[in-house]
């Protein structure tokens, strides 16, 4: 059975192959991975136990499906902007801003510091750098200090940029506001920019707030390799963060990404994203405490273990363990629907379950490390390089 984090990453991989086909004009193959893409971050989205990846990987679908889509009308048509005609409904560019409920998603996160396995320094890092300065204002002003630059989580995948994201508000009491990254981009293309400053002025309409671009990868590329509207995107981002004072605003910029080598350098400018912080896979401490999270409300046999299985799991993500313990759940759950007599989850149930799962993130170390090599930028992302 797949996981979330597995179809999501292998639409990832689709979307990609598929960019780089339309790169080289084989529009026709790229239409077609471009829809492969859409339909597993469908599935991805529709089994998500988390709401915030549920509707990124929904709209992410959906911008991937309207950029087939896009594509099949450039190729009948003229090769132009690679925007759809249906799309834009008219000449009427107000018409084209998306809604707020279009772009944002704002909730009151669930998550706290408690519920994310190890990373204890990154959590140091994270009190120092988003919620002191909004709990200890007074202290950050009298001192000069400017608190509040923005915010670069990163990282392989499912090993909790998002959670901690979340914790992050929950932890200073702020609203969190989720962007939905793929929407700004999705609809009319024109409209990108319009899109990114509406999130702002909804977001300093709160009082205290964390906004969330999750996936940012796929708004801030590089302005040199991107198409015409996504250097928009980019430079309307560029001059957002720019405008934001948090002493004045209470706002706080934080963004996540597995691919930071993609992102336009110029995000990462003193004021912008200036504080990249490394989300690393979990390690032996981590992972036994991320068993133990998901253990807990489960009735668990004594002969298991948490220190080997932990021990067990190398390489392996947050997200990995979470669908471990769910599979393994699931063997007891199965015997007793089919009418055996309901039992604990022992560890026979946790061994079977491993054997036939591979550690997730292995590949995304090769890929990561090659791209950063290639773009120069091992000190920037030493996290990565080890
Ligand atoms: N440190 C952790 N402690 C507890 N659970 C974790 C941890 N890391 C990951 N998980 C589990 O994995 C799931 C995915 O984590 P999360 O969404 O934060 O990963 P991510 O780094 O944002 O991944 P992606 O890059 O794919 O978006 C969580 O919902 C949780 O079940
Ligand atoms: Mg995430």
């Amino acid at each position: 059975m797949s996981s979330s984090t597995t179809l999501a990453a292998q639409a990832r991989g689709y979307a990609k192959a598929a960019r780089t086909l339309e790169d080289d004009n084989n529009l026709k193959n790229a239409r077609e991975l471009y829809l492969k893409a859409a339909k597993l971050y469908n599935e991805a989205s529709k089994i998500a136990s988390d709401k915030t990846d549920s509707n990124t990987q929904r709209d992410l679908a959906e911008h991937l499906l309207n950029k087939a889509q896009s594509l099949k009308s450039t190729g009948v048509q003229q090769s132009g902007s690679g925007v759809s005609s249906e799309g834009r409904g008219g000449s009427d560019t107000d018409e084209s801003s998306l809604s707020k409920d279009d772009l944002i998603l704002k909730e009151i996160p669930n998550i706290g510091f408690d519920d994310i396995g190890g990373l204890e320094s990154v959590k140091e890092e994270i009190r120092k750098a988003i919620i002191y300065p909004f709990t200890h204002k007074d202290l950050y002003k009298m001192y000069g200090q400017k608190a509040g630059e923005g915010i670069l989580l990163y990282g392989p995948p499912g090993c909790g940029k998002t959670m901690m994201a979340k914790a992050a508000a929950r932890e200073c009491g702020a609203d969190f506001i989720s962007v939905k990254t793929s929407s700004i981009v999705s609809k009319w293309v024109g409209a990108s920019e319009k899109n990114i400053k509406q999130v702002f002025e909804t977001a300093r309409q709160s009082e205290k707030t964390i906004v969330f671009f999750d996936e940012i990868d796929s708004i801030a590329g590089r302005r040199s390799e991107s198409e015409d509207y996504a250097k928009r995107v980019v430079n309307e981002l560029l001059a957002q963060m720019d405008g934001v004072d948090t002493a004045d605003d209470e706002l706080l910029i934080l963004a996540a990404t597995n691919e930071p080598w993609t992102i336009d350098p110029a995000l990462r400018r003193p004021g912008r994203f200036s504080k990249l912080v490394y989300i690393p896979e979990p390690d032996l401490d981590a992972r036994a405490a991320i068993f133990k999270i998901n253990m807990k409300g489960r009735p668990i046999a004594a002969d298991v273990d948490v220190n080997r299985l932990a021990g067990m799991t190398d390489s392996y993500s947050g997200a990995d363990i979470s669908a471990i313990c769910k599979e393994a759940a699931d063997i007891p759950l199965g015997e007793a629907l089919r009418g055996g007599t309901p039992r604990k989850i022992e560890d026979r149930d946790f061994i079977k379950v491993l054997e036939g799962r591979k550690p997730s993130i292995l590949s995304w170390y090769v890929e990561a490390r090659r791209e950063v090599k290639k773009s120069g930028e091992e000190a920037v992302f030493d996290g990565i390089m080890g």
